[in-house]
């Protein structure tokens, strides 16, 4: 499996990654509704979507392997009064008990890994979800420009490594709908999306996964 490497946060320019993305409001809501407690954002990053699950009252833990991202997403969290769980770790080995979440978020993460890590992500998934537990995740998609562009290294392959901050030196997993079924082989899946992010001169595509432990 591929050495894990983290975000370069300090790099990072854009406002989008402190804005909930659009989706995620759904699953506040409907995880609201269902009752459930206790969340997990895997890959939290500066923590847009742990601050907006703490402040909706969900007992929010949230993982990085970047200490800019923890040290921003504590600041927020500070100031805002909420109590977030933060830990530096790593996704393919979760400093979590079996079954302790109710529902995980882990948007524009699990993908940076290679073809065998992310089958151990998806093991740590199953762990660490209760039964009748739901996530909702992201997977990159083969459809996106950078999969084939031809000067990224190749590790294996579905996998690639971005040589551009903030993903420089960070691995990228690809997959096709029918990989994405592959995995997710041991959950029921209740909706898989595939959309395209438009950007000024390229666009990536990525599979948006709802589902559910059985
Ligand atoms: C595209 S950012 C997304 C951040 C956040 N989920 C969001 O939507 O704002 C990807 C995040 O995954 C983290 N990351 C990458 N590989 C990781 C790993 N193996 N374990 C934990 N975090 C990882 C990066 O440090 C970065 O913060």
């Amino acid at each position: 499996m591929v050495k894990s490497k983290e975000w370069n946060w300090a790099e990072v320019k854009e406002n989008i990654w402190n804005e909930p993305s659009e989706d995620v409001y759904y699953y506040v809501s409907r995880w609201k509704k269902q009752g459930f407690k206790k969340f997990l954002d895997l890959g939290c990053g500066l923590g847009r979507h742990s601050v907006l699950f703490a402040e909706n009252g969900f007992d929010t833990y949230s993982l990085d392997l970047s200490d800019f991202g923890l040290n921003a997403l504590n600041t927020k969290a500070e100031q805002l009064g909420l109590e977030v769980k933060t830990v530096l770790g790593d996704i393919n080995n979760l400093p979590y008990e079996d079954n302790m979440f109710d529902c995980l978020l882990s948007y524009h993460v699990i993908s940076h890994t290679d073809t065998q890590g992310i089958k151990v992500i998806i093991g740590e998934i199953n762990r660490v979800l209760k039964n009748g537990g739901e996530f909702f995740i992201t997977l990159c998609s083969k459809n996106s420009p950078s999969y084939t562009k031809k000067n990224y290294p190749k590790l294996d392959e579905n996998t690639i490594v971005k040589t551009e901050e903030p993903e420089a030196g960070v691995p990228h997993f690809y997959s096709d709908l029918n990989g994405v079924k592959d995995l997710l082989g041991n959950f029921e899946v209740i909706r898989i999306r595939h959309i395209e992010d438009i950007y000024e001169d390229t666009s990536g595509w990525h599979y948006f996964i709802h589902g559910r432990k059985r």
